[in-house]
């Protein structure tokens, strides 16, 4: 074998006059003057490699001429200076005088070229996902994630933290989503199910004495997937005991700003911000909301009551809220411009909106001439100069997390987020529960295994809509990095809990039975967090989509199109497992 003296992109100056050997794959090709032109790439890089007729044996630049890109190739040959330099690449300056050649592998016709098509369908390039693979900034961005995951495992270690792996087949852990299932052949008719997260395990290592537990674990959602998310995705799981909710805050800053420093060179500033759920519900709309620009949700509800405007009043007499936005800049939007963007923000869930153009403290609209001096006023001192007053009547309970989605897309719409910022914000006092209107009933906002706060407990039962959590959630730029709280660790409390979200006595001890019995037999004080690693380095590499930052991801309808998995198994499997699919169906 032609085994590889140096890496393609490492060739230098000092290197000229040596006899080299690369490795790699053949990049590009050309003809010039009756040379052969050959770019080999590696991990490294890529260097040119010339072969002349006048000195290469007739056979071998026969087989070269007809050798296809992508095909793996070993190459021997004598570096000297290029002729025409290529300030593109990083030999540029270099070539190799090529003189034997070993083919290891003869690429056939590409299905595209993962360099130069840009438009090829995502399902093709993830059947072939190994073509882009080869592409450095699709590999740069996996290098990063494995950069970060490095630090972060560092970071922890260096904390007294240990690395603990939990079971992935076990039972439901309830974070929210279905379970993924997998049926046991030793039991028949029973079932494992892929862990949501190591929630349960890691409350148990805690009850084990570990004090200080981190994984990076994989945990598996049967979700609707959404532009953040994956069906399988990774979590950077954090436990410790003996703590409060402070100390775990700490911890966390710490390891952001490590990390910040190690990998993107950028010093945060810690403590991070604070908010309080409700005040980010009141001036945000969402529980993540975006701090990288203001144009925040000002209720007008209680100041236009009385107003003339009849659209306005008559909606909120019929207990509608009057919500508003000013979009800086707005004011200088053309009649057709606003039109259209009221058709946009139909389809996010309001029916249009009522404009005002503030211009030099002057409000302009044709429904200016209804507006009451203290209304108009009160849109002066919101506004700034030049700014479009946007005011939407809005449903009482959903309007504001519906104007709070049309607040970041008109921030994005009209280019109003700054760039190169990390506005990283800490959400706290969730409320314990939140109201499933599908199912008609309260379950856990977080999860069930959530400390409510001390001093509201009486609430539990009798006032579910005013009870909090000791749950937090770190955000940063608008995306929710992680969760996390302390946990009951009284098993009164516990069952009181369960009880609470309307499980049953029976159903708790077949689920949770374990824990119960876990936390009677001597479990210290606790809490954890969990960030998802795949949503950091997506927002650390400004990654298109998370599903970039995964090597090997799905797509949205949940399928791996390099394997074809989810696939269908033979009679035999099924005989195996005692299972029957319904009347022969596949779906
Ligand atoms: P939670 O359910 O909030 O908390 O999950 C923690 C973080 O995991 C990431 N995440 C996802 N990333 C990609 N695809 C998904 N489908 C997906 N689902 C979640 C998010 C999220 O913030 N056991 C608790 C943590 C705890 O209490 O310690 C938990 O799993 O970034």
């Amino acid at each position: 074998m032609l085994k590889r003296t140096i890496n393609c992109g490492e060739i230098e100056e000092k290197d000229i006059g040596m006899e080299v050997i690369i490795n790699g794959w053949l990049h590009r090709k050309r003809n010039l003057g009756g040379l052969l032109f050959m770019d080999i790439r590696d991990r490294s890089g890529i260097v040119q490699v010339v072969f002349d007729p006048a000195t290469t044996e007739k056979e071998l630049f026969k087989m070269l001429q007809s050798l296809k890109v992508e095909s793996v190739v070993g190459i021997k040959g004598t570096v000297r200076k290029r002729i025409k330099a290529n300030p593109k690449l990083k030999t540029g300056l270099l070539e190799i005088a090529g003189k034997s050649v070993e083919v290891f592998a003869e690429a056939e016709d590409l299905p595209f070229s993962p360099f130069t098509d840009e438009n090829t369908d995502e399902t093709i390039r993830l059947k072939y996902r190994y073509l882009d693979l080869r592409k450095p900034e699709v590999r740069k961005i996996l290098e990063l994630r494995a950069k970060v995951t490095q630090s972060i495992r560092n970071y922890l270690i260096n904390h007294n933290f240990i690395e603990v792996e939990t079971p992935i087949l076990t039972k439901s852990t309830p974070e929210g989503a279905r379970d993924f299932i997998v049926p046991s052949r030793l039991n028949k008719g029973k079932f494992y199910a892929l862990p949501q997260s190591p929630q349960l395990f890691k409350q148990i290592l805690m009850i084990g004495g570990f004090e200080k537990y981190f994984q990076i674990a994989r945990c598996f959602r049967d979700e609707d997937l959404r532009q953040d998310r994956q069906p399988e995705f990774t979590q950077i799981d954090i436990e410790m005991s003996f703590v409060e909710q402070e100390d775990i805050i700490r911890l966390v800053e710490g390891m952001y700003k490590n990390l910040f420093k190690e990998i993107l060179d950028v010093e945060l500033t810690i403590p991070f911000k604070r908010m309080k759920y409700d005040e980010a519900m009141l001036r945000f709309g969402t529980d993540k909301p975006d701090t990288r620009f203001g144009m925040e949700i000002k209720d007008l509800t209680e100041a236009f009551k009385d107003s003339n405007i009849n659209i306005i009043r008559s909606n909120i007499e019929k207990e509608q809220k009057l919500l508003a936005l000013f979009l800086p800049g707005g004011a200088s939007l053309s009649r057709k411009e606003i039109n259209d963007l009221k058709e946009e923000v139909k389809e996010k869930g309001v029916n249009g909106f009522i404009e005002f153009k503030i211009k030099d403290n002057i409000v302009t609209s044709s429904y200016a001439k209804y507006l009451k001096k203290d209304e108009k006023e009160l849109l002066l001192k919101m506004g700034e100069t030049n700014d479009l007053a946007m005011l939407f009547i809005v449903h009482p309970k959903k309007g504001q997390e519906t104007i709070g989605r049309i607040r970041v897309f008109l921030a994005e719409k009209f280019h109003l987020i700054p760039k190169g910022k990390w506005n990283f914000l800490w959400i706290t006092d969730f409320p314990f529960f939140s109201f499933n209107e599908e199912e008609n009933r309260y379950e856990a906002e977080h999860h069930p295994f959530t400390m409510p706060n001390p001093d509201e407990l009486d609430k539990l039962e009798t006032d579910k809509d005013h009870i909090h959590a000791l749950a937090y959630d770190l955000v940063l730029n608008g995306n929710e990095l992680g969760g996390g709280s302390i946990r009951v660790h009284n098993p009164a409390l516990q069952t009181r809990i369960f009880k609470a979200i309307g499980l049953k006595e029976d159903e708790a001890k077949e689920k949770f039975g374990f824990l119960i019995k876990a936390l009677k037999l001597g479990a210290p004080p606790h809490g954890g967090i969990a960030f998802g690693l795949d949503r950091l380095v997506w927002i650390m590499s400004n990654a298109k989509s998370l599903r970039d930052v995964i090597a090997f991801p799905k797509t949205t309808a949940g399928i791996c199109p390099l394997t074809d998995a989810p696939g269908e198994v033979t009679k035999g499997q099924l005989n195996d497992l005692g299972i029957e699919i319904k009347n022969g169906q596949k779906n």
